[in-house]
């Protein structure tokens, strides 16, 4: 397994991104980003995106809902704003350029924490988990959804060989369920309360997690 990709790498490339993301990658995490959105709606409230990139997942979202989204590109949040400005989307309230590994939001201040295709490309992912469960109420929800290391078989053998290529993109293949699971155990504050794949293909896992009502001091 490659080490969790550095954060400047990441920059680097969706820097890259930023220009050509909405063509190449809107209609690639379509069903993901819905099934998420729609699972952040069932909870509604205050939202959190982290990774909200150039802001596609606002359409998926409706007055039930006030999204704040955060995101450590520039150039990426900064299509995220244009799109804002078209006025469209009264329930998107803030964007802001921020890491999620530090995030400058008071404890329990949202119902739910929502990162579409982030938490693999996140340099310590067991940390960024950790602030989002600090940031969302008792009792909130964190709805992750990713394409997730397939691990055995032929498909896990081709996300193995692609892994070392795929950081320089800003991509990563090979990032195991296990992970996020072994997280909330040891988080303790945490619970696993859904796994499944997104139909109608299942390449993309959504994982819900719910925050206890009282959390450990530290994680
Ligand atoms: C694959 S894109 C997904 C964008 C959007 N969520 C979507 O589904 O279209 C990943 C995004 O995560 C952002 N990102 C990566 N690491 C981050 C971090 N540590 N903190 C905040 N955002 C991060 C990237 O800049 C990029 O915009």
């Amino acid at each position: 397994m490659l080490r969790d990709p550095a954060t400047d790498v990441m920059e680097k490339a969706y820097a890259r991104w930023a220009p050509i993301y909405d063509v190449l990658c809107g209609p690639v995490f379509l069903n993901g980003r819905r099934a998420a959105a729609s699972a952040a709606r069932d909870v509604g409230g205050l939202i959190l995106e982290i990774g909200v990139g150039t802001g596609l997942s606002f359409d998926d979202y409706d007055a039930s809902t006030e999204i704040t989204g955060i995101d450590m590109s520039e150039p990426m949040i900064a299509r995220a704003r244009e799109r804002l400005a078209s006025g469209r989307y009264p329930h998107v309230k803030e964007l802001a350029v921020m890491d999620a590994h530090n995030m400058r939001f008071p404890d329990a201040t949202f119902d739910c924490v929502v990162g579409q295709f982030v938490i693999t490309l996140v340099e310590d992912p067991e940390r960024v988990l950790s602030e989002c469960a600090r940031v969302v109420k008792p009792g909130g929800q964190i709805i992750l959804v990713n394409h997730l290391y397939s691990e055995r078989g032929l498909a896990a053998a081709v996300e193995r060989l692609l892994a070392q290529k795929a950081r320089k993109l800003g991509l990563r293949p090979e990032f195991p369920f296990a992970r996020l699971a072994a997280w909330a155990e040891s988080h303790g504050g945490a619970e696993l309360i859904e796994r499944r794949k997104v139909k109608p293909f299942g390449v993309y896992t959504l994982v819900r997690f719910r925050r206890g009502e009282r959390q450990r001091a530290a994680a």
